[in-house]
């Protein structure tokens, strides 16, 4: 039986920030949650969450997530005292406590899962995980004996300058035997530089400890500060870059392009550079995104094309191209084979298929029918300054350049509206529709002489 303990209380201080350290996000996702989802194939039977600082906040971030039970540390006097908050609720819990550190937020599952399956047949106390760190400062040094057995863990700030050079480092990630950790949790001291209870002082006092050493480095990186939440985002950056790559995307400079872990892709994408795709996006065979592009929460179909725009919350259907400079907002929906040009902004608007607005137009809250065309510079006033209301435009329609549709308002189908209308009454089908002060002609105008 294997039950999970995720250490979250901590406040995080070198992260000079009001968000808990657990909180902050990577490609889109907190760090807490990344660890947790790290080792859901585990499929524990207990998933312990040890809060304190902010334990509310932290908590109410993961009300989504079922069976995620709450430990209390308060005050936080350090991992090992997060961890004794456990004899209390695992106190007729026999078998395996996985401890996850809650600020080490790129393991993979596989790794976990090689740490459980060593600890098992090792039938050791306790194992870790470690990693050799070109610089480990910061880090807890491992020590072993002749045998690969782990004797103890010094941490950086209590090793002498000797024990520094050891370049073996503690991950943060352990599988205890709980019995045998609950036998010896309650002989921590605090006789270290923090005067606080460590986690790590168990290790001497369990046998036999083992560990199981990993090469990418990225995966047991602990975050502490911002260059270090900069690094694993670029490290997880790369990750989700090459996984895409790897399964038919095509991104022409990858580096310049950020991706979340939400975001699907189907075969022969093109990214163009500067992209960057946050949220849960599905981005279907044959796209072509960018250069320029962020694009959040969206659904694109088979061969879209989006080129220098902003796409939030937006389904677009097969065919469609957007941009260069487009911004679609929230419920905009634009079926298959629209055009949406320069300089246009839809908003929770329906548009049919084959709709057409190719310059510096303004469409929200409208339903607009199939083919229509809509005219440079037309605008759905849809604000009266209280209230929001739709305009309904039939399929087959024209608008004329500069056309300002009064909402509410409805355009039967075929209907042209000339340039330079403003429309505040409803047109029926087929009608042409002017709403300007008619042109005037003085022929033979003389202008007026200068004043004397
Ligand atoms: C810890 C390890 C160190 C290891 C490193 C790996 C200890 C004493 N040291 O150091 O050997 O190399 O992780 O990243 O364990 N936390 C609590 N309650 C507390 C204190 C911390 O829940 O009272 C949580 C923090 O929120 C954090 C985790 O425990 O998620 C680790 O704490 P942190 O202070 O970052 O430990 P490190 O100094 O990084
Ligand atoms: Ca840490």
């Amino acid at each position: 039986m294997l039950a999970v303990a995720v250490l979250a209380a901590g406040k995080g201080t070198r992260m000079k920030s009001q968000l808990p350290k657990v909180l902050q996000p990577i490609a889109g996702a907190t760090l807490v949650e990344r660890v947790l989802t790290s080792c859901e194939p585990l499929v524990p039977v207990r998933r312990i969450l040890v809060v304190g600082h902010q334990a509310e906040r932290v908590e109410a971030s993961l009300a989504g997530k079922p069976g995620l039970e709450f430990v209390l540390q308060s005050p936080q006097n350090g991992t090992g005292h997060a961890i004794q908050q456990l004899l209390d609720p695992l106190r007729d819990f026999q078998g395996e406590l996985l401890v996850l550190n809650g600020d080490v937020p790129l393991l993979r599952s596989e790794t976990l899962e090689a740490l459980l399956a060593k600890h098992r047949q090792s039938q050791a106390a306790v194992t870790l995980l470690t990693a050799r760190f070109a610089d480990p400062t910061g880090y807890g040094r491992v020590f072993t004996d002749g045998d690969d057995r782990v004797s103890c863990i010094v941490e950086h700030r209590d090793c002498s300058r000797e024990q520094r050079l050891n370049t073996l480092t503690n991950a943060g990630i352990y599988c205890f035997d709980w019995q045998k950790l609950a036998a010896v949790l309650p002989d921590l001291r605090t006789d270290n530089d923090q005067g606080e209870l460590y986690l790590t002082d168990t290790i001497a006092l369990l046998s036999p400890a083992c560990h199981l050493e990993v090469d990418d480095l990225a995966e047991v990186s602990g975050i502490n500060d911002r260059l270090q939440l900069a690094e694993c985002e670029a490290a997880l950056q790369d990750r989700l870059r090459r996984h895409w790559m790897a399964e038919g995307v095509t991104f022409t400079d990858p580096a310049s392009c950020t991706l979340s872990e939400a975001t699907r892709f189907g075969r022969d994408v093109l990214v163009e550079p500067q992209c960057h795709f946050r949220g849960a996006n599905t981005i279907a065979d044959g796209c072509k995104i960018g250069p320029g592009c962020l694009i959040e929460a969206s659904t694109l179909g088979e061969g879209v094309e989006v080129l220098y725009s902003v796409l939030r919350q937006v389904r677009v259907d097969a065919g469609c191209a957007v941009g260069p400079f487009a911004q679609l907002r929230a419920g905009a929906h634009l079926a298959a084979d629209c055009r949406i040009g320069n300089f246009v902004e839809v908003k929770n608007s329906q548009l049919g298929e084959g709709v057409k607005a190719n310059h510096l137009s303004y469409l929200g809250d409208a339903d607009i029918g199939a083919r229509v065309n809509i005219g440079a510079g037309t605008i759905t006033a849809n604000f009266d300054g209280v209230n929001k209301h739709r305009t309904v435009i039939g399929a087959g329609s024209k608008t004329g350049a500069n056309s300002v549709l009064v909402a509410p308002i409805v355009l039967g189908e075929a209907v042209t509206v000339a340039a330079g209308s403003t429309l505040t009454k409803d047109v029926p089908a087929g009608a042409l529709a002017f709403g300007r002060a008619r042109q005037e002609i003085k022929p033979d105008w003389r202008p007026p002489a200068p004043a004397a």
